[in-house]
């Protein structure tokens, strides 16, 4: 029932169609770019983003902020020594133990290392050696990295304080 030519203009219709939609989709890629849009050699952005939620875990990401080595190497010695404030009342710099061990030199000294001291269980079990990363941790919440130890202090929750005190005694030989 349908002969050569019906056929032949079928087809015909098909790809002309095709073509059309090929061209409105370039022209509408044209006019609602959506991409970065380079101006000469910059990159700009585009002026509206719509907020999708589909890019959530980035920006979470980005609020934990710089990570602690960056924060560290710009990190003020200064400020870090009036922090040390919260921890005078335990931790003497001239050698001698207080409450807690004396802290002169204390990055990048063995934990629980000060012989004249009687640390925790806790402590001594912890292992390794004051690296920043290591006091940080500790800072941040002292019961929590070291179940039982005799250091009641509530913890540093801010992130600059703790680089700013470790900067502050690494510049504190031992
Ligand atoms: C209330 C007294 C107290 C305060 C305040 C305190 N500490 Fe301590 N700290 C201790 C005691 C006690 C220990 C020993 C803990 C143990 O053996 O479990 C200790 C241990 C430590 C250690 C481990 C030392 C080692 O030789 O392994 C570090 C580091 C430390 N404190 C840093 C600080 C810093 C920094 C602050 C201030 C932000 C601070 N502490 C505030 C009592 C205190």
């Amino acid at each position: 029932m349908f002969d050569t030519m019906t056929i032949t203009k079928a087809g015909g219709a098909l790809c002309g169609a095709f073509l059309i939609f090929l061209l409105g989709k370039w022209a509408a890629e044209s006019l609602y770019h959506t991409g970065p849009v380079l101006h000469g050699s910059e990159q700009v952005a585009q002026a509206y983003t719509i907020d999708t939620g589909a890019d959530g875990g980035a920006e979470e990401a980005a609020d934990e902020g710089p990570d602690f080595a960056t924060l560290l190497a710009s990190a003020d010695a200064g400020a870090g020594e009036k922090v040390f404030g919260k921890c005078k009342a335990c931790h003497k710099l001239d050698g001698t133990n207080g409450t807690g061990p004396h802290l002169d030199g204390v990055v990048g000294r063995a934990v629980a290392s000060v012989a004249d001291f009687g640390y925790s269980d806790g402590m001594k079990a912890h292992g390794g050696n004051w690296d920043p990363e290591a006091l940080s941790a500790f800072l941040e919440n002292p019961k929590g990295v070291v179940a039982g130890t005799k250091m009641t202090f509530a913890g540093l929750k801010k992130p600059e304080d703790r680089a700013n005190i470790i900067a502050y005694l690494q510049t504190l030989g031992g």
